[in-house]
């Protein structure tokens, strides 16, 4: 199977910067297991078949009254087809909790979206060694009564919450360790083993280390989506 690449942008970027970007990117991607996660408001300027479009977030309402919202069926309608939903910093600074986040995945799983649930601890739960119960517990209600045809849009990215932004990685061993935990825990609970992806300070430099652990399907990747150079440095080397 292909790899997926999913490149968040956050809250970066302006207007300008915007046109820059797509004009570096422009004929370069072609590959639909690249998604690229713009900010809302920049969606509609990504439109492209040479690559897939995803949301940081998505609405767990289906339209109507929700001041700031936007829904899946809107996203679906400008061509999106990814949305990444129980990021740390939602968990963290908008406190969004497992039973949002499970009422988000549902929905946009209902809309056929496909969805790329986060799931990952904190330093102090990794130093404590709770990262399974965690994880597990991540797992267990993020996507709880949800009918097991629809998980198959599941992708799970596993993102230490201490390795996002910072720099600072797991080993390899470490990684493959915990996803192999992830997709066992996964398959236990409700009968489906999920492609996982790995997330955290992945960068032009280190993805040639990261891309040989097996178990692996692909990233999900922050910072260095804002720099065009670095995302084709990082698509040449996981389409390897
Ligand atoms: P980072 O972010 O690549 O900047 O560490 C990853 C993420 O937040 O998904």
């Amino acid at each position: 199977m292909k790899k997926i690449i999913a490149f968040n942008f956050k809250m970066n970027f302006n207007y300008n910067e915007v046109r820059d970007y797509i004009s570096n990117i422009k004929g370069k991607l072609n590959n639909k297991n690249i998604v690229l996660c713009p900010p809302t408001i920049f969606l509609p300027y990504f439109i492209s078949d040479e690559y897939s479009l995803g949301a940081q977030t998505i609405s767990e309402y289906d339209n109507g009254a929700h001041t700031g919202e936007t829904s899946c069926s809107q996203l679906k309608s400008i061509g999106g087809s990814y949305t990444i939903i129980g990021h740390s910093e939602r968990r963290q600074t908008q406190e969004e909790d497992d039973l949002l986040i499970n009422a988000k995945v549902k929905k946009a799983l209902e809309s056929g979206l496909k969805v790329i649930l986060c799931i990952g601890e904190t330093k102090e739960e990794y130093d404590m060694l709770r990262t399974s119960k965690v994880l597990k517990r991540e797992i267990s209600n993020g996507l709880k009564n949800i009918s097991t045809n629809l998980l198959e849009n599941v992708i799970i990215a596993y993102e230490p919450i201490w390795s996002i932004g910072t720099g600072i990685i797991p080993s390899n061993d470490e990684i493959s360790k915990t996803i192999d935990f992830i997709i066992d825990t996964t398959f236990s609970t409700y009968k489906f083993r999920p492609i996982v992806l790995y997330g955290g300070s992945v960068n032009e430099k280190n993805i040639e280390q990261l891309n040989q652990i097996e178990n692996v399907s692909g990233f999900l990747i922050g910072g260095a989506s804002l720099d065009s150079s670095k995302v084709l440095k990082i698509k040449e080397v996981v389409e390897k």
